[in-house]
């Protein structure tokens, strides 16, 4: 491709041949140099939206939250704890198979002692009717003793010492359908109440 002339002839009276327009990259706009300022504005709108975002995330979680505990409210409410609590009667053998001044320990984890005692087999509850602890029967001393407070209960069950306010409480005993004892630990027998002289609170031998 042939450059363009761009030598003006200066012979006098020769009109000046038309000046060549020599090509030249026009000049850019002004405004093509604003998007400089874009990264600051992005900036912002991305600030802004994390903002949002975190604020609709916390209300968010908040909001699970609640529902998930009023769920389980309602849960808990249609559906409430069932105790499943120790079978208040169990079975302690043969009447014949006691002898008598004698207090059997083996369902000491039961809450009771099946004593026979002049003619009478009755059940004891373990429980001190002081605090509550759990005394211990001392053969040799033929007495229970209670290792909290040092009370001291006869082998009928009535408090001689120590801190004790009252004896200790029988259970409902019968002889079942079969001639085993039955303790009911649903029945209590207060003897400050006279209640040992219910047939109930014993059975006779
Ligand atoms: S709890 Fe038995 S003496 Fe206090």
């Amino acid at each position: 491709m042939s450059e363009p002339n761009t030598n003006v002839s200066t012979t006098p009276g020769t009109p000046p041949a038309p000046t060549a327009i020599t090509a030249t990259t026009p000049p850019k706009p002004a405004a093509a140099k604003a998007p400089a300022k874009a990264p600051a504005k992005s900036g912002r709108r991305f600030f802004l939206f994390a903002l949002f975002g975190s604020w609709i995330a916390a209300a968010w979680v908040t909001f699970t939250a609640s529902m998930t505990l009023m769920t389980l409210g309602t849960l808990r409410f249609l559906f409430p704890n069932v105790l499943s609590e120790p079978p208040s009667k169990f079975k302690a053998g043969l009447p014949d198979t006691f002898e008598d001044g004698k207090v059997i320990d083996r369902y000491k984890d039961q809450n009771a002692w099946i004593v026979r005692y002049q003619g009478k087999i009755y059940a004891l509850s373990t429980t001190c009717t002081h605090l509550g602890c759990t005394p211990n029967w001392l053969e040799r001393e033929n007495k229970f003793k209670c290792p909290c407070h040092g009370s001291g209960f006869y082998i009928t069950g009535i408090n001689f010492e120590g801190p004790a306010p009252r004896p200790l409480e029988r259970w409902g005993i019968s002889i079942g359908d079969d001639g085993q004892i039955v303790v009911d630990k649903s029945k209590k027998f207060q003897q400050e109440r006279g209640e040992w002289t219910n047939p109930e609170s014993f059975i006779k031998v």
